[in-house]
């Protein structure tokens, strides 16, 4: 397999490289370096590095030759930033992914796999979400990955492009930045927790998330790309927890109390959010097994510095 990992330096694109290495994959990244950073790469004799933007057709070109399998990451990753900038999210998330499917079908790759997100639901009409319910997106960034996911498909039946789109839920772990402004509510409260600072609860904190750590994310990708499946599949764990529950479980392998300050829930927060992952168990093969103790104890040893 030589594989092309667009976004490969960054948070959920690096445990995908490391993940790719592992079953022996010839692995290229491509990243414009713009929030992913060589630092998170390992130096590997099957790991290239090739800087390059998705919306430049030319760089894309260099960078297909000799590829069978891409896994397109790269992305405008923020919420709030394709709410202040659209045309800008848009010219990356669609014209970008637009740009790498077209190479995909260009180069007859054998299989594509890419980052969709469990944010073209919007406010979810029924809980736990399955493939198959409406899309309703709240946010350029939810609409743009559901575009994403029809330009996919209809790729499918035109060209006959093998592609499949995983729908990631709230993915926590190593190397996101708690400065950034995708940062999770996780890498956040663990920056907390390094600096000795209070946690701030937006809401009472009763709210929920299936929080799935980025190693079985990275795991899922590899599985994705060595499946047959298409269409949508969601990543996730199957099993959704409070703030306050996760906020025990810190407290607990931090080993003292955290101090909690609570602040009006945020506009657009929505209070629950839950997935089914049959799709992934089944066709997959995948679970998401790492328990939420032992994902936050790496976390935190790697946030603090402790080697494991
Ligand atoms: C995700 C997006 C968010 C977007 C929303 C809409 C990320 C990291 N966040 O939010 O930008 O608006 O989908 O679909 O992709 N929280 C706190 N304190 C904090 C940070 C967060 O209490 O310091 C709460 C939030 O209000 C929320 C929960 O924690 O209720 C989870 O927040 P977050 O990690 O941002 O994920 P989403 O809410 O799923």
């Amino acid at each position: 397999m030589h594989v092309l990992v667009t976004g490969g330096a960054g948070f959920i694109g690096s445990h995908s490289v490391e993940a790719l290495l592992k079953i022996g994959a010839q692995v290229r990244v491509f990243d414009n370096f713009s929030s992913g950073n060589r630092q998170n790469l390992p130096s590997h004799a099957d790991v290239e590095v090739c800087t390059g933007d998705i919306r430049e057709p030319k760089d894309l070109a260099q960078a297909f030759i000799g590829i069978t399998h891409v896994l397109h990451l790269a992305a405008q990753v923020s919420v709030q930033d394709s709410i202040a900038q659209p045309t800008h999210s848009c010219g990356i998330n669609i014209q970008g992914f637009l740009n790498v499917l077209d190479k995909v079908r260009t180069h007859q790759i054998e299989r594509m796999v890419y980052a969709s997100s469990a944010a073209v639901y919007g406010h979810p009409q029924r809980l736990p979400l399955s493939e198959e319910d409406l899309v309703q997106p709240i946010s350029p960034y939810g609409l743009e990955k559901s575009i994403n996911d029809q330009y996919a498909s209809l790729f499918h039946s035109l060209y006959g492009c093998s592609a499949l789109g995983l729908r990631y839920f709230n993915v926590y772990g190593p190397r996101q930045d708690p400065k950034s402004p995708y940062a999770g509510v996780i890498s956040k409260f663990m920056d907390c927790v390094r600096q000795n600072q209070p946690l701030t609860v937006f809401g009472d904190g009763s709210q929920t998330r299936d929080f799935v750590f980025v190693k079985d994310v990275a795991q899922a990708n590899v599985k994705a790309l060595q499946a047959k499946a298409k269409g949508v599949c969601h990543v996730a764990t199957g099993t959704s927890r409070s703030l306050l529950d996760m906020i025990h479980v810190l407290s607990k392998i931090a080993g003292r109390d955290l101090q909690v300050i609570h602040q009006n829930t945020q506009a657009g927060d929505i209070p629950h959010s839950a997935a089914q992952v049959e799709r992934l168990n089944s066709e997959m093969e995948m679970v998401c097994a790492t328990e939420f103790q032992d994902g936050l104890i790496i976390l935190m040893n790697d946030v603090l510095g402790v080697k494991e």
